[in-house]
């Protein structure tokens, strides 16, 4: 039995980044979800064409961590197809998100925390960690709160620093 696979998806690069860089440091396998039909503002609209079959199978694996953004406060569609397939395949899963909203905003509309509730009810137990990495860590004070950069802001060597790294340690210190 394998320890840990990655699956992710991005559209601007963030999560890739972020997903990259767990598997990298940790050594896991990763791969990422490519939709069926590549029709970006849909897919953001919330509708589903589905996904293409992995390579990996994930039965071989103790455990997933799945690691994709959020839009308009949904579980995505490629990552809600992802799970919806796979979900006997997966013993255990853990959710990463570089998502828009800060830690302050979870828990309102727009905020992760309401996706990290439909996920671990979807997986039925099954979820046992959610983390969130907003964008939002890697701005100065006074840029946090604008909503044009926080959308236009990507995670790079160049930006993944300070409060993120802490963070991401902290994350990966106790998935070892
Ligand atoms: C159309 C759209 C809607 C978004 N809605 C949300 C949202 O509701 N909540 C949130 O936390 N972030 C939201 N975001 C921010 C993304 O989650 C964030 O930019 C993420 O890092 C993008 O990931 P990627 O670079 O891997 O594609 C939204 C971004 C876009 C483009």
């Amino acid at each position: 039995m394998k320890s840990t696979i990655v699956i992710y998806y991005s559209n601007n690069g963030s999560n890739k980044y972020l997903a990259t860089k767990i598997a990298r440091d940790m050594g896991y396998d990763i791969e990422k979800i490519s939709p069926r039909i590549k029709a970006q503002l849909l897919l953001m609209m919330g509708m589903s064409f589905g996904i293409k079959k992995l390579k990996a199978d994930l039965k071989e694996y103790e455990r997933v961590i799945l690691c994709g953004p959020i839009w308009m406060g949904k579980f995505i569609a490629p990552l809600k197809s992802f799970v919806n397939n796979y979900n006997n395949d997966i013993k255990e899963l853990i959710f990463v998100s570089c998502c828009g909203s800060s830690y302050k905003m979870k828990d309102k509309k727009f905020g992760h925390g309401l996706v990290f509730k439909e996920i671990e009810g979807l997986l039925n137990g099954k979820c046992s960690q959610c983390e969130a990495f907003p964008v939002t860590l890697v701005l100065p004070d006074d840029k946090k709160e604008i909503p044009d950069t926080v959308m236009k802001t990507r995670l790079s060597d160049d930006n993944f620093k300070g409060e993120i790294i802490d963070r991401y340690n902290e994350f990966v210190k106790g998935l070892a």
